[in-house]
């Protein structure tokens, strides 16, 4: 598709870029992305406990399900969130599908555990607004521990909230012997699917992102997204969810062109990990086109790096519906249908997974 709106470059110039050079590039991506989408988080705590609240057998003895809370030291106290881990007992070592979800509750429309586990992962949900609300409350969860009602300009919206939780998962993941903490995959839908991109682009400690429909703000690019009508745009998006940002994210309200980044900076940032976007053709609010053009756009940082981003022709349209473009380090797929995250979603993921961490 022929693009009309010129993009801030990941990476300046044309040649190879050492992973040393990329990594000192990546941090200034980052920051620029805290400074005006995001917002900064505090530094990580010093230490996270964890307590571990049940564990029971479940999938017809398939899988250990534990219980866990997970705690540790904030300016306003002790804050403790629970995470619930199961973990096929047939793999070794199995790699982890670490899920941020709208439900704390099982069955889930958006889980489907057993074939997780069925396809040898083992899988970690946590519950979002165990976390902080989805709301403009600043004074709950992590929000209220961090006092974030008096945040600066440029401090961590709910987004970033979420994403820090998420290394604290980690944080505790990395001391179980019984996954292969070198290959956790964050997962997550729409907001979340934001969430899962921000978490593994500030976090090197994950392995690959899988974000589902996140459209604007998340895996579409604004100014793309700016030019169609149907689909969400910074306008939109900071008028009714202005909490999930920071604030200086509303300098670009019908001011796209003045970003000093777009979101092809965020799916970039996780170079040279693996990646996967997914799109439903329905969903013009978070727009497939602008999906898969902001893949293509950080796929130039991976094949700077001398490896595969997308796999995908230049000028080509958008693919045949249920076509997963997945034989580079960013994977691409159009499903048929709305807004969701379905089975065919997760089969992608899956098998995107399989392909690079197995
Ligand atoms: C709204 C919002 C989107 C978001 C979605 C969701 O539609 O406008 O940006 O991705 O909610 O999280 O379900």
């Amino acid at each position: 598709m022929a693009v009309n709106f010129k993009l801030p470059e990941i990476y300046e110039g044309n040649g190879p870029v050492s992973l040393d050079a990329w990594e000192n590039r990546r941090q200034e991506i980052l920051d620029i992305l805290r400074e005006n989408v995001y917002g900064f988080s505090p530094k990580a705590p010093d230490k996270v406990t964890a307590q571990v609240v049940s564990e029971e057998s479940v999938l017809a003895n398939k899988a250990i399900q534990r219980s866990v809370n997970i705690s540790f030291d904030t300016p306003g106290g002790v804050f403790t969130f629970p995470v619930v881990l199961t973990i096929p007992k047939h793999v070794e070592k199995p790699a982890v599908f670490l899920l941020i979800n709208f439900s704390p509750n099982l069955p889930d429309k958006y889980y489907p555990q057993e074939e997780v586990v069925d396809a040898g992962y083992a899988c970690a949900r946590v519950y979002y607004q165990d976390i902080t609300s989805d709301n403009n409350d600043m004074t709950n969860g992590l929000a209220g521990m961090y006092s974030a009602e008096n945040r600066p300009d440029n401090g961590w919206g709910k987004i970033s909230m979420w994403a820090f939780a998420l290394s604290r998962v980690m944080d505790y993941l990395e001391t179980l012997d019984e996954i292969d903490k070198e290959k956790v995959i964050v997962i997550g839908h729409s907001r979340l699917g934001k969430t899962a991109l921000w978490t593994v682009a500030q976090d090197s400690r994950f392995a690959m992102a899988c974000s589902n429909n996140a459209g604007c703000s998340g895996d579409a690019l604004s100014r793309m997204n700016a030019q169609f009508d149907k689909a969400e745009n910074i306008n939109i998006i900071y008028n009714r969810f202005p909490f999930w940002f920071c604030k200086n994210y509303s300098k670009y309200i019908d001011n796209e062109e003045a970003l000093p980044c777009d979101q092809h900076f965020l799916v970039g940032a996780i170079a040279p990990r693996p990646v996967a976007v997914g799109s439903a053709d329905e969903d013009l609010w978070a727009y497939p086109a602008s999906e898969l053009e902001c893949c293509r756009a950080a796929s130039k940082i991976y094949e700077r790096l001398g490896i595969h981003g997308l796999i995908y022709p230049e000028d080509a349209p958008l693919p045949e519906l249920g076509s997963n473009l997945d034989g580079g380090n960013i994977a691409y797929h159009l499903r048929a249908g709305a807004h969701f995250l379905s089975r065919t979603d997760w089969n992608a993921y899956i098998r995107f997974a399989d392909k690079k961490l197995k």
